[in-house]
């Protein structure tokens, strides 16, 4: 056989799937997993957006639709925007792709070549690095730490960029660590970036999830004198549990989505036209469905973290947004596990899975090695009967 592309050499397969495929081996021989594992909401998606699925698919909507998304939909999310997120932007701004991965990978097909540097903070999407470096372009990880609650500080952010630096992509609030940046956080950053002419990507596909009340800040809104090089993502997969249903969006400067409309006509052309009726009813319904899956969040957000910490060797920051916790497990390394004594993190989320029966990420997958993402995406029930199977495992468990 011909080798394959040399790109495909300096790309990691997704670890959060692989973890998912382990955890799926051992559900297959009939153990009961408690997957927190996997970055999806566990909720069904509102009846209204099904509803308007089905309209749609009975009033024809079965053919090729705009390369860049139907109007209504992106009428609705610019109404969403100007609503929930304090700027405004027209069609021109918005481009609809098969969810904000594939929206992500097309900017990074219309922004970077080889020698340009992509500035992402650690811990990390796992998505943001391979992305850069499938088109060539190299990721510049700056590492944050749990002490500034995993957030890039202004300093880090000025020491990092340099004339090749292209773009920094940020998460708020984040996925592995569900840290959000606040407003004064943000002004520290966009007056650094004031300085440096480079694109500032943002991904707020979390952004409604917020928790106690924090308020999410788009940096599109305060940052308007940068918004022709600011650029937002988001979609409906986390905010109205459509994962899927694959529809995400880049909202940017209408040059920028046109280079993107360009690379979509020639790849994937139009996002699903029924998929596209029913992200567009979720954006225009009331938002009291996704309070309601906010605030089971939130609770379920406690049960998961305060019982983490109760576990001897187990500290966990309290997450403001998204829905996954992100855990120090260091203290359970000198653990004696079936496969050998645990010496790092990815040792730990095995003996997890084949001990415990609880399945996680490992932090290094992340950029974070040491720290264990769980999802607490699953009612507090299973949550619970996760934190008992741990505890009991811990308890047992001999040390070197
Ligand atoms: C931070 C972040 N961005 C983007 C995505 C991709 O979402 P979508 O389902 O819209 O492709 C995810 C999904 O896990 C995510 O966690």
């Amino acid at each position: 056989m011909r080798p394959f592309a040399e790109r495909l050499s300096v790309v990691a397969p997704s670890i959060t799937l692989a973890m998912n495929a382990r955890a799926a081996d051992l559900k297959a021989k009939g153990v009961d997993v408690f997957s927190f594992g996997v970055g999806e909401p566990d909720f069904d998606p509102p009846k209204f957006v099904l509803d308007a699925a089905k309209a749609a698919i009975d009033a024809g909507c079965s053919k090729y639709t705009a390369v860049s998304g139907i109007a209504p939909l992106k009428e609705a999310i610019a109404a969403f925007c100007k609503e929930r997120r304090g700027f405004e932007v027209t069609p021109a701004n918005i481009i609809v792709g098969v969810g904000a991965k594939h929206v992500l990978f097309n900017l990074a097909l219309a922004l970077y070549e080889a020698g340009d540097e992509v500035i992402i903070p650690a811990p990390y999407w796992v998505s943001y690095p391979e992305q850069v470096r499938m088109v060539g372009a190299t990721p510049v990880v700056v590492v944050t730490t749990e002490e500034s609650g995993f957030r890039l500080s202004p300093a880090q952010l000025e020491a990092a960029l340099t004339p090749k630096t292209k773009a920094i992509v940020l998460c708020t609030p984040s996925n592995p660590t569900g840290s959000a940046y606040s407003r004064a956080e943000l002004e520290g950053l966009a007056a650094v970036l004031r300085k440096h002419d480079c694109y500032i990507i943002v991904d707020e596909i979390y952004a409604e999830l917020v928790y106690d009340g924090f308020e999410h800040v788009s940096f599109a809104a305060l940052a308007p004198d940068m918004k022709d090089r600011i650029i937002v993502v988001d979609g409906v997969s986390k905010t109205w549990a459509m994962t899927g249903w694959r529809i995400g969006w880049a909202i940017a400067h209408p040059k920028l989505i046109k280079a993107i409309d360009t690379i979509q006509g020639q790849s994937t052309t139009n996002p699903t036209a029924v998929a596209q009726h029913a992200a567009k009813a979720a954006l225009a319904g009331p938002i009291g469905v996704v309070t309601e899956m906010r605030d089971a969040f939130q609770k379920r957000r406690n049960v998961m973290v305060d019982g983490l910490n109760a576990l001897p060797g187990v500290t966990c920051r309290m997450p403001e947004g998204a829905f996954y916790a992100f855990a120090d497990v260091r203290g359970l390394y000198g653990i004696k596990g079936p496969k050998g004594v645990l010496a790092n993190d990815e040792d730990v989320a095995g003996w997890l899975l084949d001990v415990a029966h609880v399945s996680g990420v490992p932090g290094s997958g992340f950029g974070a090695p040491g720290y264990l993402r769980l999802s607490y995406a699953s009612s507090e029930e299973r949550i619970r009967g996760a934190l008992s199977s741990i505890a009991t495992c811990i308890a047992q468990a001999e040390r070197v």
